[in-house]
């Protein structure tokens, strides 16, 4: 058991090499329950290998994850998503040749069967029926779109849908590397304006490059350069920092 319990999800001291590069150098950092965050940083900084850590796609050589003060750092992605933690993928993940309620649906559906999906299950998929997926078309504005194929809805419409999947089972933790990649500005409003729905219901962790669009959102940030995090704590604090202003703003400008 960690000490400090107050941290709903807390890495301490993350090390991950790749052959003799490293690409997270010492990392620590912790979210509080229902606190929103950022993690920013140029390319290349080690935002993403981090996001891994956390989720448990990596396991890093060094220092430990832990989730309400449970040693989590070897667990993988599949009992930290049963434990609570849920994450979205940098590049769109869902299907296309499936309608956007089949998408929900799917989303429900391995999140709480144990079993693997049946040959049969595509044929079957009206079959899933869960108030928790009608809230979720209602809560993110996806009732008009749910007999639509994901394939002719917008990008935008994608975020938000994989937004709402990952939120379709309640998690505690949600983890979004790069929500607005290729996203219009009218596109990244509507992401925003789902996330600000969940703003202290949820912890969340957003992955970005830079901060202008999500600073009046987030509460604390992490800034890392080069795999080292320079400076974490209340938003407005580390972007204002010496440190940050000089190795942040320079690259992320
Ligand atoms: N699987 C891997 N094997 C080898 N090197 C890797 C691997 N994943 C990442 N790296 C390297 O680790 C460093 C950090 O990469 P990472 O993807 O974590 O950065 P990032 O901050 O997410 O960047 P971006 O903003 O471009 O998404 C980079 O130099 C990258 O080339
Ligand atoms: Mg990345």
């Amino acid at each position: 058991m960690n000490s400090n319990s107050q941290m709903i999800l807390q890495a301490e001291n993350i090390t991950k090499r790749f052959g003799g590069m490293t690409a997270v150098n010492n990392v620590s950092f912790s979210l509080a329950k229902n606190e929103i965050a950022a993690l920013i940083g140029a390319n290349g900084a080690g935002k993403t290998t981090f996001f891994n850590i956390l989720t448990g796609n990596y396991i890093p050589e060094e220092g430990a994850i832990y989730y309400k003060g449970q040693d989590i750092t070897r667990l993988s992605p599949e009992i930290r998503v049963d434990l609570g933690i849920m994450r979205t993928f940098q590049l769109a993940s869902t299907f296309d040749n499936l309608k956007v309620i089949d998408n929900l649906r799917l989303a429900y559906y391995r999140a709480t069967n144990k079993f693997s999906l049946r040959k049969t299950f595509f044929s079957r998929m009206d079959r899933i029926v869960s108030a928790k997926i009608d809230e979720c078309l209602e809560t993110f504005n996806l009732t008009k779109l749910a007999d639509r194929m994901t394939a002719n809805i917008s990008l935008g419409e994608k975020r938000v849908l994989e937004i709402a999947m990952s939120l379709v089972t309640d998690p505690e933790v949600l983890l979004l590397d790069e929500p607005f990649a290729g996203l219009s500005e009218v596109e990244i409003d509507e992401c925003l304006t789902v996330l600000r729905q969940q703003v202290h219901k949820k912890t969340i962790l957003i992955v970005e490059h830079k901060i202008s669009k999500i600073q009046d959102l987030v509460e604390k940030v992490g800034v890392m350069v080069e795999g080292v995090m320079i400076a974490s704590g209340e938003t407005n604090e580390v972007l204002n920092c010496e440190r940050v202003r000089k190795e942040y703003w320079k690259t992320a400008e």
